[in-house]
């Protein structure tokens, strides 16, 4: 008897959580296209394309549990949208750049919709800290100025993993080339490269795209200060560092039409400067709004892994509400978000219309659903070893490739 009033008082508490997250829960419309939550699978690069880019039937079964889970919206890995030098990033990164892409795409976005969500693919340009293994031989990244990146550890740092591979020592930082800045001419066939793969991603099935404009690639390397050095009119305002950013929106909207989906994703820090911040805090973050407020993507997106740390002392504002205030758009909220209530909280305060879930829906597929049952949900912690697989096939990588001779050989 005990035990079946436990039962009942839980499930009543489970009801109440549920009641307790009436705004998660809501449809929203995005670009005419409607989403049955506010819950967007946070774009997560897993390396588990073929050599060529090709998707596999791994992210098939990847993708179609994570909407079956519940996600409103899945948004994809970061995905090269040419084969122009330096667009792919990574080794076993998907492109949609190929019709062999394409066709190897259409079946992540059918099962997608077939478990009740709607899906976009995330197009990227790595800029200064493309993998040298995927750069043709001796050429230089390249960038918004002649800069170069510190670098970073690419693909794992845990012991284990280090064991697991046989190597001795503390792992290797990848170090990138010095880059080069890009022409006029350079930066418009970037932008036309983005609107061809976004084409390919609605020939694909898919809803729409996400410009990626955050985490230390190319687009994010024109809106940070510290690494645009320009003087034209790529360069020096806010209203210029943006300038690339719109342009590939603008290009993509005339590419793929007004019904389907564009976000633009934004962020203060990137893969090889986690701690990374804009000069001028939340009032840059203001001004960066202000100057997209017309552009042409239907949200913003903001990336962290703490979505209420603006890294600004002079204010408490989280910088995805001062980005959705001054641009008057939409805005996906991610950082952090790893309980119902955390989420009810973003949407609630003004910072957010939807938000997105990376590390929790990597680890429990069924997030959406857990949340809206009132399950307690662990915190998944950052760890290299379990969130990013190393690539697949080696082996077979671009054969233009080189590898730097004091890289390890035992990838
Ligand atoms: C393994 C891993 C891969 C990621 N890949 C991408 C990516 O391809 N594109 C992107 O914009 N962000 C990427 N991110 C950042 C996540 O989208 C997200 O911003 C980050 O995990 C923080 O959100 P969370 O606290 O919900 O996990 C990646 C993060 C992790 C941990």
């Amino acid at each position: 008897m005990a035990a079946f009033w436990s039962a009942a008082t839980e499930r009543k508490e489970r009801r109440t959580m549920t009641e307790a997250l009436p705004r998660l829960f809501a449809p929203a419309t995005l670009a005419g296209v409607t989403l049955r939550n506010r819950i967007a699978m946070a774009p997560l690069t897993r390396q588990m394309a073929e050599a060529d880019g090709t998707p596999t039937a791994e992210m098939v079964a990847y993708y179609a549990r994570r909407a079956r889970g519940g996600a409103g919206l899945i948004i994809t890995e970061g995905t090269y949208p040419d084969d122009g030098p330096g667009c792919r990033a990574y080794l076993s990164q998907p492109g949609i750049a190929t019709a062999r892409h394409v066709a190897a795409w259409r079946p992540v976005a059918e099962a997608i919709h077939a478990g009740g969500a709607k899906a976009i693919l995330q197009l990227m340009h790595g800029g200064r800290v493309t993998d040298p293994r995927c750069l043709p031989p001796g050429a230089a990244p390249v960038s918004a100025s002649d800069t170069q990146s510190g670098g970073w550890v690419l693909y794992t740092d845990t012991d284990a993993e280090a064991k697991l591979r046989g190597i001795t020592g503390p792992w290797p930082k990848v170090t990138f080339g010095p880059a080069r800045a890009l022409t006029v001419a350079e930066i418009e066939a970037i932008a036309d490269g983005f609107a061809a793969g976004a084409a390919r991603a609605v020939e694909a099935g898919f809803d729409g795209v996400e410009v990626h404009g955050a985490n230390g690639y190319l687009l994010y390397q024109f809106i940070h200060d510290a690494t645009n050095h320009r003087t034209d009119a790529y360069g020096g305002s806010v209203e210029n560092r943006v300038r690339f950013a719109r342009l590939v929106c603008e290009r993509v909207r005339q590419a793929i039409g007004p019904e389907r989906i564009i976000t633009l994703r934004l962020s203060q820090d990137g893969v090889d400067d986690f701690t990374g911040a804009w000069a001028g805090g939340v009032a840059t973050a203001r001004a960066i709004g202000a100057a997209l407020s017309d552009c042409a993507a239907d949200a913003l997106h903001w990336s962290s892994f703490a979505w209420r740390d603006n890294r600004d002392p002079t204010s408490d504002t989280p910088m995805p509400a001062a980005l959705r205030a001054a641009s008057g758009k939409p805005m996906i909220a991610n950082g952090g978000i790893d309980q119902g209530a955390e989420a009810e909280a973003a949407l609630a305060d003004g910072a957010a219309d939807l938000v997105a879930v990376g590390r929790p829906m990597f680890a429990n597929p069924d997030w959406p659903q857990m949340v809206r049952a009132g399950v307690p949900v662990d915190l998944v912690p950052f760890d290299r070893s379990y969130v990013i697989r190393p690539p697949l096939d080696h082996a077979h990588a671009d054969p233009r490739a080189t590898v730097p001779p004091d890289w390890p050989t035992v990838w």
